[in-house]
Parts: structure tokens; sequence; C-alpha cells
């Protein structure tokens, strides 16, 4: 068989591995395998791609190995509520990828030749400007979440004029770059130079809450980036894994801003954060109702119906295998247990049902909130575990409210809530919640795990 057509053949497979792969990772029964035939595809294309070249193996090997020693221990030692700030670096080295290839490709083959065709020139520009302002932009969006600089988002006057300015110099260079190929590197440099302040520029006026958003949309950037830089080594493999990363990337971005009720323009350019939040909406009347551990415990003994509804707390708490063993209790004490899963809680998506999957919750009795939503009024008990923002019935019913028509779960509408937390503390949008001080609800304080592990005591015990 003709080599280039197994080479393609071998990258098609690759494809198919990464679509199914894709596809698999919608569901939380089949993610773990999705992972894995994903992982194996792009074994296959790295093992192919390299062996269709001949190229130096000494220092690829050194490469290889090294950056496998740093993938798994960074894999294997980040804390999970620091998941978003590792998808953080992982985007920018991406990025950073696709404009050293670019670069090198160029040095190597088009510096002083004017006859580098039209197309390679614009999918050079791009690999470098996207690749460049992906890693920059990524850098600052893993300093906010890390908390190594500011979280709140960075405004000064006449900030539109300064990116007007570096948008205009954007395209400048970026025309000199394509129309003079071979005038030498200084118009890369400029290049490589305006898309790391862009991307500078782009992330800073961006709350350190919004973060999570932005690197949905940085990794659509990285995979474009890896798709121009595809086309300019003629790679059809990194085309196609590059235009898959950059469209569920897009695709991840709009349904966060959906289940946030907030547009992508107002997550990048409204400053989300910038003043406090604190206090704004309706201010709440009466009393929140606290409770003990005894208490908690008779409600949900004579319960039928149990709805647990996650947040991030369960994640700071990393209360996730008590939750299942207090579940299990409660099945065999006769109670229907349900977990309700908000698109957005936590600080990542699918941030919950990754944390429940980790403790084996049964998949399902994972459900959805549009799913959980209609039957709210069935359920004796919702128990809110570290969750604020999703189950804030100000999103429904309070205009003034920063969070209003965000789709939350409606746990207000359960017989008795009962809400797991350390204090009457807002949550990530800052703001207080009615829910709290609701007649059929009972605040239940302490860190989640510990409040969780009394339960569990007190079952034990009767
Ligand atoms: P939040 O509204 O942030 O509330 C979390 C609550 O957990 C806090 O009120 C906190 O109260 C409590 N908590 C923290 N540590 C705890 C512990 N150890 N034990 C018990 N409770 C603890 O969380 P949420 O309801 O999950 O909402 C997520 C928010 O993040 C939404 O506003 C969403 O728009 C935003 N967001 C999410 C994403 C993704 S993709 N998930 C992306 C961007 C933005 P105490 O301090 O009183 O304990």
């Amino acid at each position: 068989m003709d080599l280039n057509l197994l080479i393609n053949f071998s990258y098609i497979i690759s494809a198919g591995m990464f679509v199914f792969g894709l596809k698999m990772l919608s569901s939380p029964a089949t993610a773990k395998k999705g992972n894995t035939i994903s992982a194996i595809g792009m074994l296959l294309a790295v093992v192919v791609a390299l062996l269709s070249q001949g190229l130096d193996y000494k220092w690829i090997g050194v490469g290889m190995v090294s950056g496998t020693v740093i993938g798994v221990l960074a894999a294997r030692m980040v804390a999970m509520t620091a998941m978003p700030e590792m998808v953080a670096i992982f985007n920018g080295f991406g990025g950073a990828a696709s404009l050293l290839l670019a670069w090198f490709e160029y040095s190597g083959k088009y510096e002083g030749n004017d006859l580098a065709p039209l197309f390679t020139a614009i999918v050079l520009v791009l690999s470098i400007f996207i690749g460049g302002m992906t890693f920059s932009g990524s850098m600052i969006a893993y300093g906010k979440l890390s908390e190594k600089i500011s979280g709140k988002p960075y405004l000064f006057s006449g900030q539109h004029i300064v990116n007007i300015i570096i948008v205009v110099a954007a395209l400048a260079v970026s025309f000199l770059f394509v129309t003079n190929p071979g005038a030498g590197s200084q118009y890369m440099y400029m290049l490589i130079a305006v898309a790391l302040v862009f991307g500078v520029m782009s992330v800073i006026p961006i709350g350190g809450a919004d973060m999570p958003v932005v690197i949905a949309l940085l990794n659509s950037y990285s995979g474009l980036a890896a798709c121009a830089a595809g086309f300019v080594i003629q790679n059809n493999i990194l085309i196609v894994a590059g235009a898959l990363v950059g469209a569920s990337g897009i695709i991840l971005t709009n349904i966060m801003c959906k289940a946030m009720n907030r547009s992508l323009s107002n997550v990048l350019f409204s400053g989300f954060g910038a003043v406090t939040t604190a206090g704004a909406g309706k201010q709440q009347q009466g009393e929140a109702k606290p409770a003990t551990a005894e208490d908690v415990f008779y409600i949900l003994e004579a319960a039928d119906s149990v709805a647990f509804v996650p947040g991030y707390g369960l994640a700071v708490a990393q209360a996730q295998h008590q939750v299942r063993e207090l579940g299990e209790i409660l099945e065999e004490n006769g109670t229907d247990v349900q977990y309700a899963i908000h698109p957005v809680a936590g600080r990542m998506p699918g941030h919950m049902n990754v944390l429940l999957a980790e403790a084996n919750v049964p998949y399902d009795q994972l459900i959805e909130m549009d799913d959980i939503n209609p039957n709210m009024e069935t359920i004796d008990v919702a128990v809110v575990i570290g969750a604020n923002d999703v189950v804030n019935p100000a999103a429904l019913d309070d205009e003034t409210s920063p969070i209003y028509g965000m789709p939350i779960i409606e746990v207000h509408r359960a017989k008795t809530v009962i809400v797991l937390k350390r204090s009457m503390n807002p949550g990530f949008a800052g703001i207080e919640n009615a829910l709290f001080f609701h007649d059929n609800t009972r605040m239940f304080f302490g860190d989640a795990k510990a409040s969780i592990t009394g339960l569990i005591a007190e079952f034990k015990e009767s």
C-alpha cells in the first residue's frame, strides 16, 4: 500500500476515535471510556506523525519523556479545586506550541523567500497570533484563578482606545507579514509581541469569577491555533484535532454563558465583579433558622424522598465520599435518593459530575436541573451542600438581582430545605440568598464534610 495512503488512513482512525471519545464525554457513564479512546487516538496520531518523518528522535524522546512525567505528576498532584488553573496553563502551552511551530517553520523554510504562498503566509500569521494571545491570556487566567494576581477586573480610563490601537497594530503587522513573507523576521517578532499584549489586555478586564468561561474560550482559541499550525506544516490530523478543539471549546463556552443567563460579550466586556455586588438586590427580611445534626437526622429519617444539591462548597470540603455514604444509608432506610446537578455549580464545567463520579455515586441518580425542577414539589427534603447562587430564588423573582434570569435548581419548592454551609456568607456572585430566610429552610452550619460525618454518626447510633 502507498505509504501516504497508510498515514492518512491512520489519521482517519485517530480522528474517528477523537469524535467518538468526545461524544462519550457527554455522559458520566461513558466519560472515562471516552477519555481513554481519545487518548489512544492521540497516541496513534503522534506515533504515525513521528514515524512518517525522518526526524532526530533523540530530542523527541527527551521531550516526550519529560512531557509525560510533567503531565502525569500535574494530573495526580493537582487538587480538584485547582483543576481550572491547571487547564488554563495547559491551554496556554497549547497556544505556545502552535506559535513555536509556526515560528520554526517560518525560520526554516520561508524567511528570505518571497515565494511563500499567500495561503501559507496567512496560516502562519493565524498560528502565531492566535497561539501567542492564547498563551499570554491563559497565563493571566491562571494567575487570577490561583490568586497569584488580583482576581478583580482591571479597568482603566482609555482602555477601549488602547485596545483599538492594539487591534489596528495587529492588523497592520499581519498585512505587512502576509504581503512581504520573505522580508525577514522583524514582522514576525512584532506580530508575536502584539499577540502577547493582546492576550493580556483581553483577559485583565475580566473578573476572576468569569475565568472558567474565559478558559473554555481560550481552549477554543488554542484549537484554532493548532488547526492553523496544521495547515502550516500540512498535517491533516493536526488540522482535524485543532478544529475539534476549536468547535467543542466554543460550544462549551456557549453552554456556560446560557447556564448563567449571560451573553459572551457580557462576560468579556462587562467587568463583572468590578464593584462589589454584596447587598445588591432586595434586602432579606426575617431570620435564618439554624438546625443541629440531631434535628437534621430526624427530618431525613422521616423523608420518603431526598434530593442532594451539591455546589462549590462540596468541592471545597471534599465531602463527596461522605455524601455518597449518607445517600446509601438513606436508601437502606427506604428513602428515594437523587442528586440534582446544575450545569454551572462549582467552578468548572462538569465539576459536580466529576466529584460525585469519584465517590462512585450511581450515574442514574444524577438528575439534571431541567429534569428535577418539574418534580421539586414532590420532594420531601432538598439537602443543599455548599451550593448558593445556583439555588438562589432571586434569579427567578428579583429583577434587581445581578443573577436575575439565571436558571436555578428550585429547591425552595421542595417541602423542606436543609442548607449545609459554614456561615451566612454569599457565594460566587457576592449576593444574599433569600432561600436561607424561607419558612421551609433550615440552616445546618459547619464544614460540609464534618456536618455530613455527624449525620452519618447519628444514623449509625440510631
Ligand atoms: P457558590 O454560589 O459559589 O456558593 C458556594 C457556597 O459554598 C458558599 O456560599 C460557601 O458558603 C459554601 N462553602 C464553601 N466552603 C464550604 C465548606 N467547606 N463547607 C460547606 N460549605 C462551604 O457556589 P454554587 O452554588 O456552586 O454556584 C457556582 C457559582 O459559580 C455560580 O454563580 C456560577 O455562575 C459561578 N460560575 C461557575 C462556573 C462553572 S463552569 N461551574 C463558571 C463560572 C462561574 P460559606 O462560606 O458560608 O461556607
